[in-house]
Order: C-alpha cells, then structure tokens, then sequence
C-alpha cells in the first residue's frame, strides 16, 4: 500500500475511533441531524429489503457500529459478517448485538403467549453474526484470513477459503477508497473475489456532481433551494460549503483541478462526523472500473431523494410508505416541483426534515451491481 493510502487509512481509523456510541434514544433524537439519519436508514433498509431476497451469506464491508445488522436480520439473512477498519467500531457492534441477543434470548423470562411468539419469531429471524477488523480495500488475503478468524468464513472456511457471500454490502464508506486508483481497485477485487457469481454488490456513496455543485454552484444556475447558514445560500464557490447541517472544504480550490482520484475534502455532518476526510467518487470511472476488473455490472443508480420519491410515488400504501410515515408523522407527500429534483424526480417531500438536511440527503447515492457470471470457457484465463 502507498505511504498516501496508509496516511488516509489512518486518517480514517482516527476519526471513527474517536466516535463515541449515543447512549440513549433520547440521545439520538436530540441530534441536530436526527431526521437525515432516520431518512438515510430507511433509504437503506428499502435498498436491503429489496436486495436480500433469497439471501443467506451476507458481507456488510465498513460496517461500523453495526447500524444495518439488524435490517439484514429482518430481510431474511441467516449469516452476516460484519467488516471495519476501526477496532472501536468492530468492538462497538459487536457488544451490541451480543446484548440484544441475550435479550431477545430470553423468552421465558416473558411466558406465556407473548413468550412464544417472540420465541417463534426469534428463530425465524435467526441471523449468526461475525464480526471481523480489517481493511476492506487493502489486500484480498488479508481479509480473507480476519473474515475466517473471526468465525464468518462459512462451509469453506476448514480449508481456510471463505465461502462465497449472496450480498456485499458497503454502505456510505466507498469514498474512503477513492484516495487512490489502486485502493479503489483493490476494493473492486475483494468483492468480486468473495461475491458469488449472480450474487448482488450494493453501495452508496457521495455523488460527486452533487458535492461539487454544492461548493461550486454554477453561477447560470439559481442556487439549490434551502440555501445555508440561516437560509443564505452559503456556497462561497471556492470549494467550500458552510451549512447548518453539513460543512465541506476542499483541499483544492479550483474544480477544474480536481483529480479523477485523490480529490480530498473534509466533511462534518451534525455533531458526530466532524472534519473527516473523504474523496470524490468519479461515478463513471468507478462504474466503468466495477465492470472492467470485477465482473460486476451495474443494475441501478439513484440518489436518495429519488430512492424517497420512487418508492413513496409507486407504494404510497405499501409498508415502506408506512414506515415512513410512522418515521416522521408531520410528513405529507406534496407534489410540487422542487428544483433541486425537478428533472429526475417531480415530486417534492415536505415534511419535518428541514432544505438543509434534505439537501445532505440528496448527495448520497445508492448503486447496486451484479457479478456477471465467468463463462465457462473463460475461466482460468485471467
Ligand atoms: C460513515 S461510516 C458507515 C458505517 C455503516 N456502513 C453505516 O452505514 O452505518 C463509515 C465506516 O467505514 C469504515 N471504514 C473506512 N475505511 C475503511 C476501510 N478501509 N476498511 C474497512 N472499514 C473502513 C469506518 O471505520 C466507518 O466505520
């Protein structure tokens, strides 16, 4: 690895490290940014619902504190192998699903028929998690070696190989890859390595137009509407936003210097992300790259706020709507035209999430990819 990859490795590791886990509900909700996590977690539970159909063996690469372990629970997955570069936050997911197991563990200590419901519904979700440290972009045997290790190598794992994963998950984290192509790349190889053929890569990631635009607006265009601090458009268009919600400050000040890897900005979100520095992710070289060197073809590209406006517009009474609606009450569906989604996505969501948190939302994006299998004849080519 490149003296720059372990600096920003290390970078990383640092700035997870120093999060700390919110004790309390109470906690959460009194978060400044408490409706952009709510609306980013159910953004991710519809992308795993409708991607675990028929999936056992289940990778979650830059898992953290473990927040989508129990959406892969309740999608159906029986084996989840939790992967993270911070000791802290392997250390952090794992205690908490042993605690909630012990609880949900106990369904004497309820008797009766409420006991044996949840006894019921218990084994029906019954879900094996591992929980390993390693660096999901540096090399494949390494990760291979901390995934048998740490219990999650599955039927494979007597030989010391890894049983092939149904789903690889790596969700907000692929832009700490994108330091350089090679870090990317071996990304790219590890999960075409451990994913089984057929089976599904999903990420999501920072649009790079987006967060580009957000600190170089386009002088033709009207600024996006919310604006920053105190409703003025705070964009100052030298590679630096400074909102309510979110800060971001490149490195570089002029965007026509931005280079296709390597782009470093920092970027603080709430209270809990503070100056954490991440990289652009140039969709369509890493699009290209997943196809190229992975075998994995790209079957769906959306950002969040079209993720809301697609489901909420096609299900308005399905389960993913009623979530939502049990999320946030106050929020109605409008069909005004936002300009920020106009083209892509007609209708608006008005709701309790205020311009500047639905502004965050509308950066990230959510790519799912499907490893095309080898044809026969090529295999043992490469
Ligand atoms: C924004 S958090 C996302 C956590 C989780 N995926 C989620 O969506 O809740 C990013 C995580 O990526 C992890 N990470 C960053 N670089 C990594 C690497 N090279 N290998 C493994 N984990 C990494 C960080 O430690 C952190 O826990």
């Amino acid at each position: 690895m490149s003296a720059t990859a372990l600096d920003a490795t290390a970078d990383v590791r640092a700035h997870y490290a120093s999060i700390r886990d919110e004790a309390t509900r109470a906690d959460r909700r009194s978060s400044p940014v408490y409706a952009l996590r709510c609306v980013n977690n159910w953004v991710k539970r519809v992308a795993i619902e409708r991607n675990a159909r028929g999936a056992r063996r289940v990778l979650d690469l830059c898992g953290g504190r473990g927040g989508d372990m129990y959406k892969w629970r309740d999608a159906g997955a029986t084996e989840y192998v939790l992967v993270d570069v911070s000791r802290e936050q392997v250390d952090g997911a794992a205690q908490r699903w042993q605690r909630d197991e012990k609880r949900r563990g106990a369904p004497s200590a309820r008797g009766g028929a409420a006991g044996a419901l949840h006894a019921a519904t218990a084994a029906r979700r019954g879900m094996r998690a591992y929980f390993a440290c390693a660096d999901a972009f540096g090399p494949c045997d390494a990760l291979r070696e901390a995934i048998v290790a740490a219990g999650g190598g599955g039927a494979a794992s007597a030989d010391g190989a890894v049983e092939p994963f149904d789903v690889i998950s790596c969700q907000m984290a692929l832009h700490y890859a994108c330091n350089d192509a090679g870090r990317l790349a071996n990304a790219l190889a590890n999960v075409s390595a451990l994913l089984r053929d057929g089976g599904t890569f999903l990420c999501s990631t920072l649009d790079a137009a987006r967060v580009v635009g957000l600190c170089w607006p386009p002088p033709s265009q009207p600024p996006l509407p919310g604006g920053g601090v105190d409703g003025a458009h705070a964009a100052a268009g030298d590679g630096r936003y400074a909102g309510r919600a979110v800060h971001v400050e490149f490195d570089e000040r002029d965007y026509r210097l931005l280079p296709p890897f390597g782009a470093r900005y920092v970027i603080s979100v709430g209270e809990r992300v503070q100056a954490c520095p991440e990289y652009l992710v140039h969709a369509p070289t890493f699009i290209a790259m997943a196809q190229r060197s992975g075998a994995l073809h790209l079957a769906e590209a959306a950002r969040f706020d079209e993720v809301c406006a697609r489901v909420l517009a096609a299900e308005p009474f399905g389960v993913h709507a009623q979530q939502w609606r049990a999320l946030v009450p106050q929020r109605t569906i409008a069909t005004t035209d936002g300009q920020q989604t106009s083209t892509s996505c007609p209708q608006r969501l008005e709701a309790d999430i205020d311009d500047e948190q639905w502004r965050v939302v509308s950066l990230y994006c959510m790519l799912t990819f499907r490893k095309q299998p080898v044809p026969f004849l090529a295999r043992g080519r490469a």
